[in-house]
């Protein structure tokens, strides 16, 4: 890679040299020079990054911190102060569910009404939108959007099963409520939902089983798998692949015409209609595996920020003197520009993936977004995360289950929430999956390769992934996130009831 910036920097050197020559030559070939040696720095810059194994403990330092003569900012001050309460910060379960203090939605409902009755699209699509209909210009970064009606027609004829890694019940609460809604009996696309147990206390099995008796559980529509370590047993790495638990589990979908959305217990927003339109996607046949748009994601929230997306939040005073309060952040500018919430598209980024301070900035952004109604700003359309090919990163794979870890180079994206069909796993070489982790490198990396097929984002289909593990600590211990999005969902769930469904939709912050 350096090779190649190398010679791009060359190529440009002797062009610009060519086309100046009018000018002082010395002077220019300076400032060239200057010009190609930052480029090469930087590349020096990623690769070592690429090829730094992070580091155990993982300190999160800012990005930004070029030199240690730099002062620290106050952010880094609190960074240290949170880290040092980190290690005795009590970890009791914190997650109930009882009213929450915080305010997500403050909306004016009128919002609501207004769009929803509003035959005006909001993305100032030329070809419907007349400027005169806007009574103020419309601002790219803070979209009125649209909420869309779907009958999901097309999809009738489609069987399509709901595969839920299950699972912490603080999160599944959460969860459920979204895939309730968008069960076929309650007007939806899913047919039926798996929850795969993987990792579970006795109360998340009971949570399960409770699901499981529930109304929406009846005639089949929910079922419970069980590939937890109780009943298989720790995985050994030289055991047969066919017995591993997680190979197991992948290879109980096997109904050829099913499509399958395999979704993470973390996951705490489902957008309507995200779900139809991974599976319409996935029948479009251009992509292997069809991931959902996900927020707090090593890939898509570099794609994200790049369009905008993250606001300028920051925390209060307040809580930076006592982060034990766990106060909503406040919002500094319309846009995170700041360099140390600079997120960087890669399998194993610091920021998001290795730092909790990263993933609330952009919580914090999708909820102030869900309040206002922007949230389709989230919305890249359509991403192909193989446009490099399939070695695009370097970086260090850890498989957890079999205490091992090693270098490999892939265009590696996280796995939690995607669509797919049986026959998009043949040819994976199952004796790479034991457990955790695993599936997501074969899957997206050597797999991927030797189908030579890409795979693809699509940006309608919004979902919000709420924790990779290295987050969660200081997710739970400073701030109040995971209650925020409960309170987020109690809201659809109360217009998607059953019997009370509002076909217009739902916006942000209903009644
Ligand atoms: C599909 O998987 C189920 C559950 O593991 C198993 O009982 C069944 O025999 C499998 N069917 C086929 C056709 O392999
Ligand atoms: C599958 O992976 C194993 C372990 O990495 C390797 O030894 C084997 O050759 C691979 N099989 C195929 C068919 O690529």
């Amino acid at each position: 890679m350096s090779g190649r910036k190398m010679a791009l920097g060359l190529a440009c050197l002797s062009g610009q040299v060519t086309w100046l020559s009018a000018l002082g030559r010395q002077v220019l070939t300076l400032m060239v020079f200057v010009s190609g040696d930052q480029t090469n720095q930087h590349d020096r810059d990623r690769h070592s990054m690429a090829n730094r194994e992070p580091p155990a403990g993982s300190e999160p330092a800012a990005n930004s911190a070029e030199g240690s003569s730099i002062p620290r900012t106050a952010y880094q001050e609190l960074l240290s102060s949170h880290q040092a309460a980190a290690g005795s910060w009590d970890s009791k379960e914190d997650t109930s569910h009882s009213a929450s203090g915080s305010a997500v939605c403050n909306t004016d409902l009128a919002v609501e009404e207004e769009v929803a009755t509003s035959t005006v699209p909001a993305s100032g699509d030329p070809g419907t939108n007349r400027d005169d209909e806007h009574e103020s210009p419309a601002d790219p970064l803070n979209p009125a959007c649209l909420v869309r009606k779907d009958s999901y027609k097309d999809l009738k004829a489609v069987r399509v099963v709901a595969v839920v890694f299950t699972g912490r019940r603080d999160r599944m609460r959460i969860l459920m409520r979204y895939l309730r809604r968008d069960l076929r009996k309650h007007g939806g696309v899913v047919d039926k939902i798996v929850f795969a147990l993987w990792q579970y206390t006795a109360k998340d099995l009971a949570y399960a089983k409770e699901l499981m008796s529930s109304a929406d559980g009846a005639q089949g529509t929910f079922e419970i798998q069980d590939f937890s370590e109780q009943r298989w047993g720790r995985t050994r790495m030289d055991a047969d692949p066919t017995s591993k638990r997680m190979v197991q589990l992948y290879q109980s979908m096997n109904e050829t015409e099913t499509v399958y959305v395999k979704v993470d217990d973390d996951v705490v927003y489902i957008a309507e209609h995200a779900i139809a339109e991974l599976v319409r996607e996935r029948l479009r046949q251009r992509c292997l595996f069809v991931s959902a748009n996900v927020v707090n994601h090593a890939i898509m929230s570099a794609l994200h920020q790049d369009r905008g997306a993250h606001r300028g939040f920051w925390p209060t005073e307040e809580q930076q003197r006592n982060p034990a309060l766990r106060l909503p952040w406040a919002k500094r500018e319309d846009i995170n520009t700041s360099p140390d919430f600079r997120i960087e598209r890669f399998p194993a980024s610091r920021c998001v993936v290795e730092r909790w301070d990263c993933a609330a900035l952009v919580h914090e952004s999708f909820l102030d977004r869900a309040a206002d109604n922007t949230l389709c700003v989230f919305n890249f359309g359509w991403h192909d995360f193989n446009r490099v090919g399939y070695r695009e990163h370097r970086y260090i794979h850890r498989s957890p289950s079999i205490n091992k870890e090693y270098w490999t180079q892939g265009a590696r994206w996280s796995t939690n929430f995607f669509a797919f069909k049986v026959e998009d796993l043949d040819g994976v070489n199952w004796s790479n999956v034991h457990g955790k982790g695993d599936d997501e490198e074969e899957f997206t990396g050597p797999h991927s390769e030797r189908r030579d097929r890409h795979s693809c984002a699509v940006g309608a289909a919004l979902v919000v992934h709420f924790s990779y593990g290295s987050q969660e600590e200081g997710l739970m211990a400073y701030t109040k996130l995971l209650k925020r999005y409960d309170k987020l969902s109690r809201r659809v769930s109360k217009v998607w009831a059953p019997g009370a469904r509002v076909e217009s939709g739902w916006l942000g912050c209903p009644p």
